[in-house]
């Protein structure tokens, strides 16, 4: 079935919806950063409206709120993650789902911190919410997660922040500071100038607690303030000296289960299935019959996200 999308969120991985919707056999009407929108209810074409934001700042003529009057199927939610009250980012959803669209979201903040409003909204509505992308980029945990049941599933834990991964792989693999290192992820574009949610465990405890809502019964609701999270900032190049002499090293590992979640550094096995390399992601879900699975694959990044938050559109009928 073809949708028509709405796309909320201008940066990398609403640019690629907006590039990708059409080979997943989408449209995309509406297309907003937080200032302008663009608007066409016979499909936007990308790169008129990428070299518009490249050349004028803009993305469009229109006002962002007008994308909410199109005649749109599906609101991808791909602004920035925020926490707390989940703001803005919540309250475009509860409009969409008020209308009766679908909501996709990349945004963490609502799946992360209002779940219970969420759910309640979707109950009240024709529209279904969807958020694949909010967890492991390209990797399908959630989705895999339905297919087995999320009554089956007793735990998943692993490693879901790429810049932290990186940050330790490198620092093991060279011998080098956490400070240098950091520098070089920025540089690379791997870590974000204000790399905080990630060096800090937020951005993977976010995903933890989005799995803990995913995996735990209805009348449980987790929040980041519910999370143990501690992040690598503090983790000196001599621990990682002295795990490998060991055969070891530190990965940022998260784990959520029915008693909650806690994100921290671990000693794992070198070469073991939890010691992913670079910015890789990797999730294991502890199954009740059938042992444990194993997903890796590219947590982060443009296309790789717009892959989750398509295949999830996809998934609406
Ligand atoms: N910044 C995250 C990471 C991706 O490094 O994995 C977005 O959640």
């Amino acid at each position: 079935m073809s949708f028509r999308l709405a796309v909320l969120g201008a940066g990398a991985v609403g640019g690629s919806v907006l590039d990708l919707a059409d080979t997943y056999g989408h449209e995309v009407v509406a297309f907003a950063d937080s200032a302008s929108a663009a608007i066409d209810p016979d499909g936007l074409d990308s790169q008129s409206v990428r070299a518009r934001k490249e050349r004028e700042g803009v993305v469009g003529d229109g006002d962002p709120t007008a994308v909410f009057d199109t005649d749109y199927d599906v609101l991808v939610e791909a602004t920035p993650t925020t926490l707390g009250d989940a703001e803005p980012g919540f309250s475009h959803v509860e409009r969409a789902l008020l209308d009766d669209r679908h909501v996709v979201l990349a945004n963490k903040g609502p799946v992360a911190e209002r779940y219970g409003d969420l759910r309640a909204l979707e109950a009240e509505s024709e529209g279904r919410v969807q958020f694949e992308a909010t967890v492991g980029g390209a990797i399908p945990v959630l989705s895999t997660i339905s297919d087995l049941g999320a009554g089956h599933v007793t735990a998943a834990r692993g490693v879901l922040n790429g810049t932290a991964n990186f940050i330790l792989s490198r620092m093991a693999a060279e011998g080098l500071d956490y400070e240098h290192v950091l520098a070089e992820a920025q540089d690379l574009g791997v870590a974000e100038a204000d790399p905080t949610f990630d060096v800090d465990g937020i951005d993977a405890a976010l995903k933890f607690v989005i799995l803990a809502n995913v995996l735990s019964d209805e009348a449980t609701e987790y929040r980041l303030d519910d999370a143990g999270v501690e992040g690598i900032r503090n983790v000196p190049g001599t621990a990682l000296d002295l795990a490998a002499e060991d055969g070891r090293t530190v990965r940022l590992i998260g784990e959520a289960t029915a008693d909650g979640v806690r994100v921290a550094p671990r000693l794992v096995p070198k070469g073991s299935t939890l010691a992913v390399t670079g910015t890789q992601n990797i999730v294991q879900l502890e199954t009740q019959h059938a042992g444990q699975l194993n997903i890796s694959g590219r947590g982060a990044g443009g296309p790789e996200t717009a892959t989750a938050v398509l295949s999830d559109v996809s998934r609406l009928e």
